[in-house]
């Protein structure tokens, strides 16, 4: 006779197996990362996939330290730029792996004007005369330490960390609770969410700053690399790399990535504003409904980068409606990254996702205020593939 229900006790048990296994994915454990110069523990998480893909994330910056992806016949490599220790990241870093804010990229003279009042902010970037705020100003959200709280589902590690930005901190006004939380699951996605609410308005503009070599960190320059973006336009920009206001076709231009191009295919041509961004060093304006106020969670893709040596693959998704891209015009080999290599000039590229630089001062671009009673949340997806 054939069972047609198994005994208590061993349905129990396949039940409770079926669970286990549901819930498998362990939690990131927490390790030291050293002291900050005043004294701050660092913490670093690994998160890791069932694909050999792992991430390393400090609470300083939220900075990503490593990212490790397997090239087409399946050999790792360090994928993203970056130090060995904690302190050469505090005395100088261009932004590796960080998270920044209150607002990434530029603000025009370091200054905005919100509900009939002018905010001043630290004028950190260009020359006399061209002045801008860049990144959240003097000490940004790249240069605090972060809350981190380790987390896992089913298939995915995460990581979510907090920082509450105080009102009046780098100028900018309200106090602004930031979540950041990286997932890293086993269809090998690297998912950036965000999260932030403000008891004042504010402007808000965070994004990722990792510089990626798909070759792997240190290994030259990423000039043969094949990118595609596709964005009908960009935002041109003035001698202090602010934006003029107007939205500009690519066609016909360099900055038409809309077939994939090797970066360093025309990164010489004679124009304009690859002179004024000394490369590329600018906002696409994705192709996708433009949001009149803050972004939804949707997202979309907004690149693809190939490296033919290696047949790494990276596809960035996003529900934000701008791209900058930059091509690391500004590393010059003074750097030493964490296996002991210098960083040349264009040896890592940015892809930050974002909304557009200068927007507090743009009345014609998608607002970036923030406003009480909101929470704004945005998401972008890495993923990392190969062919
Ligand atoms: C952004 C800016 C660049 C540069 C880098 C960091 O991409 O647009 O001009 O500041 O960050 O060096």
């Amino acid at each position: 006779m054939k069972a047609t229900t198994q005994p208590p006790l061993l349905s129990a048990v396949l039940s409770l197996a079926a669970t286990s296994f549901a819930f498998c994915t362990e939690t990131p454990e927490a390790k030291p990362f050293g002291k900050t110069k005043d004294g701050a523990p660092v913490e670093v998480f690994t998160l890791v996939n069932k694909q050999g893909v792992k991430l390393r994330a400090m609470t300083y910056g939220a900075t990503v330290l490593s990212l490790e992806t397997p090239d087409r016949n399946g050999k790792s490599a360090d994928i993203v730029l970056g130090y060995k220790t904690l302190g050469q990241y505090e005395k100088s870093s261009p932004y590796f792996g960080a998270i920044v804010g209150r607002y990434g990229n530029r603000i025009a003279g370091g200054k905005f004007t919100l509900q009939g009042k002018e905010y001043k902010l630290a004028e950190n970037n260009g020359a006399p005369g061209l002045k801008s705020s860049l990144h959240g100003g003097l000490r940004g959200f790249d240069k605090v330490v972060w809350k981190a709280e380790p987390l896992a589902q089913d298939g995915a590690q995460g990581v979510r960390f907090s920082y509450l930005s105080k009102d009046g901190e780098e100028g900018y006004p309200g106090n602004l609770e930031v979540k950041v939380t990286y997932w890293l699951n086993d269809q090998n996605e690297w998912r950036v969410d965000y999260e932030m609410a403000s008891d004042k308005a504010t402007p808000v503009n965070l994004t990722q700053h990792s510089y990626f070599n798909l070759k792997g960190e240190g290994r030259g320059d990423i000039l043969g690399h094949e990118l595609t973006v596709p964005a009908a336009k960009f935002t041109p920009v003035n001698a202090a790399m602010i934006p003029t206001g107007e939205l500009r076709s690519v066609a016909g231009t360099p900055l038409d990535f809309n077939q994939p191009k090797a970066i360093g295919a025309r990164i010489q041509a004679d124009d304009e504003q690859l002179r004024l961004g000394g490369g590329y060093d600018h906002n696409f304006v994705l192709k996708r409904p433009l949001f009149s106020g803050l972004s939804g969670r949707g997202t979309f893709p907004a690149a693809t980068v190939h490296e033919p040596e290696t047949g790494r693959v990276l596809t960035i998704l996003t529900s934000e409606p701008g791209i900058q891209f930059y091509s690391g015009n500004f590393l010059d080999g003074t750097l030493t990254g964490k296996a002991g290599a210098r960083y040349p000039k264009r040896s890592g590229f940015c892809l930050e996702t974002q909304h557009y630089p200068d927007s507090p001062n743009q009345p014609s671009f998608p607002s970036t205020i923030l406003k009480p009673g909101k929470v704004l949340k945005s998401t972008t997806v890495f993923q990392f593939g190969v062919k």
